[in-house]
């Protein structure tokens, strides 16, 4: 899959940098070619040398470098790739992409390209967790850069958490993801998934059973398509797919202003449980038992329905597909939702508690268009997903 393509690796000045050899190796491997490039801190903790034998490429390494101006300027180099691949994107690194500085050679490369961005971030774990560096990642996720991991684990500072760079056979799938083929190519997807969580004080809050399985597996079907997806997802069970910009919220109106802020789309997909209702008198500080106090008593709000407000707005996707999870009269309730929401398609799902739908690994479900109803044998949700990305890029194409 990545047979000839070109990938200009970024590689920024963390511990982790040393993977980045692997990756390198495991790169060519697959018949692509890599520039790469060493950010001055990237080069204390991996020699140029073993980068250019391991690439068999010459290192690109400072910005003023007149030999390299003469023979490829720095705005050539942004664009000789298929794909821009930063790992590890260190906090500072990330920090420099949001800002849209340009003081070395790296930061310059990115803000001059026009070639995605795939970034693979790798730091302390409270530097991943500082709001600034959540700022950041908010920001580049908004600019449409893909991200794969941090995962958790131990970390070579010895602390424990999410910070450590994804492995190199995680970075190639985001790849292969990031450059697939296919007839979405071109195409943007948005897809929501998950549940929301709608809080009732700083700790505590109202949720659903949603694992976010099934919307991972359609973001992942259709990137596998080559679309670009934005994933906006609430805190879901399962971890979100490679290969696509990954939106984490929290609450419906979150969703919501995530949904409008990545639009335009040439399709949407809105899998996500979202909670119809919020709590309007949710507490800013933890409510307290105590021997007076009744009960509390929560209020509602009605949350904005996300799928009816796209459907019905401005840009509209050409293909806005909603889900109906129903535990009666599935096809019914479906077919008036779908008028309702003015949305194109529905997918309809029974999710009484004896199929074992709402957070099991399999799905049956009707897809009800403009031209009737269409019941699916139940499969898995890997399974549902890859059929309803080629429905998807048959109404595209
Ligand atoms: N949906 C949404 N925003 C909401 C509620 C639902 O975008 N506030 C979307 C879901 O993602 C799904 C579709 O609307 O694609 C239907 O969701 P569902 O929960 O089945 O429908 P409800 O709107 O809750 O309708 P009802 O309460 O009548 O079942």
């Amino acid at each position: 899959m990545l047979a000839g393509k070109r990938i200009l690796l970024i590689i920024g000045g963390g511990i982790a940098a040393y993977k980045a050899l692997d990756l390198i190796r495991r790169i060519k491997e697959r018949g692509a070619a890599v520039t790469p490039v060493l950010t001055r801190a990237g080069t204390e903790f991996v020699t140029p040398l073993s980068v250019a034998a391991l690439a068999g490429a010459k290192v690109h390494t400072d910005l003023f470098d007149l030999t390299d101006e003469a023979s490829m300027g720095h705005i050539a180099l942004s664009r000789v790739a298929d794909l821009i691949v930063v790992a590890p994107a260190t906090a500072d690194l990330m920090a420099k992409m949001a800002q849209g500085r340009a003081d070395d050679l790296a930061s310059t490369l990115l803000l001059a390209t026009d070639t995605r961005v795939l970034i693979a971030p790798a730091m302390n774990v409270r530097m991943w967790t500082h709001p600034a560096t959540l700022r950041n990642l908010a920001t580049l996720t908004g600019d449409g850069v893909l991200t794969i991991g941090p995962n958790e684990g131990d970390m070579a500072c010895g602390e424990f958490g999410p910070g450590r760079m994804a492995e190199p056979p995680e970075i190639i799938a985001a790849i292969e993801a990031a450059l697939a083929d296919g007839p979405l190519r071109g195409k943007h997807v948005l897809v929501t998934s998950g549940p929301t969580q709608e809080p009732i004080d700083p700790v505590r809050y109202i949720a659903n059973r949603s694992s976010g399985a099934q919307g991972t597996a359609i973001a992942q079907a259709l990137a596998a398509l080559g679309a670009r997806v934005t994933f906006i997802t609430g805190p879901a069970s399962v971890p979100p797919p490679d290969g696509v910009t990954v939106v984490p919220v929290q609450t419906a109106q979150e969703m919501l202003a995530a949904v409008t802020a990545a639009l335009p789309a040439d399709a949407a997909i809105f899998a996500a449980a979202v909670a119809d209702w919020r709590v309007q008198n949710a507490s800013d500080h933890k409510i307290k038992k105590t021997a007076a106090n009744a009960p509390p008593v929560l209020r509602f709000a009605e949350n904005p329905d996300i799928l009816a407000t796209v459907a019905k707005g401005t840009p509209r996707p050409r293909l806005v597909v909603g889900f109906a999870a129903e535990t009666d009269d599935v096809i019914a309730q479906a077919t008036q939702k779908r008028a309702r929401k003015g949305c194109d398609w529905i997918v309809a799902n029974d999710v009484r508690p004896e199929t074992g739908i709402m957070g099991g690994t399999d799905n049956a479900v009707t897809l009800i268009t403009e031209s009737g109803t269409e019941s699916w044998p139940r499969m898995g949700k890997d399974a549902v997903a890859r059929k309803l990305a080629a429905r998807i890029a048959g109404a595209l194409t």
